[in-house]
């Protein structure tokens, strides 16, 4: 089996900060994407507040967290443990995303501590990784990306472990700049072959998304950069007919590969 048929490409939205229980029927219509696109895996990583009711309505698309707290429970005012988002229906979490690396001060090891909790639960982890505009420009963006990977990823992975690693540079995520294909293709280059060094086989099973300004228009140029199993969106993925656009294109990419 080649690495692209034994990898399902995985469409990811990240809604951030934003959604209503009145976002409801936008979820819905993403879900219908999701059945209507059986080739592509489709997960939407929603706010706490939206994780239930979305759970409990959507069949197609699997609905996550964006964060979560190592512990199990205890005295943590504001947080959410993985094993209350089971309980609420999420089947995955995103942990260190660089919104909360920069703006909550969390490092890998505290990203490593998440994913081996996460995972504990039963859940599945999207690990984000990426470089600085001053990293790329100082030419240890590779660098810094295997650090962060190695760093944030537990030792003790198996080939059954749900884990999927999403490179986004800071400075393309939500700039409408993206790295070109090349520096893409290399980043996810290195990250897989550093997953190989690291875990053999189960690095091999790992999904590599790219993150950052993917939209409907650029989607399918970039799911179609060696190496790249899918991706993760942000801004785009709020409109549902962006979204679904995104994850038609990965549908066709998926097609090519086959
Ligand atoms: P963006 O965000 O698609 O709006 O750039 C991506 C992300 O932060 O995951």
């Amino acid at each position: 089996m080649t690495d692209a048929t034994a990898r399902r490409p995985y469409v990811v939205g990240n809604w951030k900060m934003h959604g209503l229980l009145s976002s409801l029927p936008a979820i819905l219509d993403i879900d219908r994407a999701a059945a209507c696109y059986r080739g592509v895996d489709v997960a939407l990583a929603l706010p706490f507040t939206l994780i239930n009711p979305a759970a409990v309505t959507a069949a197609h698309a699997t609905i996550g967290a964006q964060n979560c707290h190592a512990a199990q429970e205890g005295a943590f005012t504001g947080d959410i443990s993985g094993r209350m988002l089971v309980d609420c229906g999420a089947r995955f979490v995103l942990l260190g995303h660089s919104e909360r690396r920069l703006g909550c001060a969390e490092d890998s090891a505290t990203v490593r501590d998440k994913i081996r909790a996460t995972l504990g639960h039963g859940l599945a982890a999207i690990l984000c990784v990426g470089e600085s505009v001053e990293d790329r420009a100082a030419g240890r963006a590779e660098d810094t990306v295997r650090g962060q990977l190695l760093q944030s990823l537990p030792d003790e992975m198996t080939d059954t472990n749900p884990v999927t690693v999403a490179y986004e540079p800071i400075w393309a995520i939500g700039s409408g700049r993206i790295p070109d294909a090349a520096e893409i293709a290399a980043m996810h280059r290195a990250l897989r072959q550093t997953l190989r060094d690291r875990f053999g086989p189960a690095g091999q099973a790992i999904r590599l998304l790219y993150g950052g300004s993917v939209n409907d228009e650029n989607a399918g140029s970039v799911l179609a950069i060696e190496h790249v199993d899918g991706v993760l969106v942000g801004n785009a993925s709020l409109d549902p007919r962006r979204f679904r656009a995104i994850v038609a294109a990965a549908h066709h990419c998926g097609l090519r590969m086959t």
